[in-house]
């Protein structure tokens, strides 16, 4: 045999690393705070009752947007299966807010460039 058991053991670990998530949360559960999505991405959940927080891209120029979609600091989850986890700095309708440098405009609810925007309609 050229793998031992020790040497399958060793690979077996360093595949359940890679793929162990944090906080042993269960595996439909995409992000629990935004910093887990990354640069350009936010942690979104839906209005729904055992609605599930997932990764979404900010929102770029003519994308969908919902007016005063703010950052929320802290919710705790439950699920049917007994699950109950706490989900940070998250957004809600699985939507990000537009891109930084970008505004939501409320009549059309796209992302729209400020300059091009009249005042009346800009989301503060
Ligand atoms: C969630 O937050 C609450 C309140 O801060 C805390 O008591 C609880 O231990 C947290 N639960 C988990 C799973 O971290």
């Amino acid at each position: 045999m050229s793998i031992t058991l020790f040497q399958l053991g060793a690979i077996a670990s360093i595949f359940l690393a890679i793929h162990a998530r944090p906080n042993d949360r269960p595996g439909y559960i995409d992000c629990l705070d935004s910093s887990e999505c990354g640069r350009g991405k936010c942690c979104s959940i839906g209005m729904g009752r055992y609605s599930i927080p997932q990764c979404f891209a900010m929102g770029n120029l003519g994308d969908k947007c919902i007016p005063d979609n703010k950052l929320h600091k802290m919710t705790t989850l439950s699920y049917p299966d007994g699950s109950s986890m706490n989900l940070t700095n998250f957004y809600f309708h699985h939507i990000c807010p537009c891109l930084d440098n970008l505004i939501c405009n409320k009549d059309t609810e796209t992302c729209e460039d400020p300059l091009f925007v009249s005042f009346n309609y800009i989301d503060y």
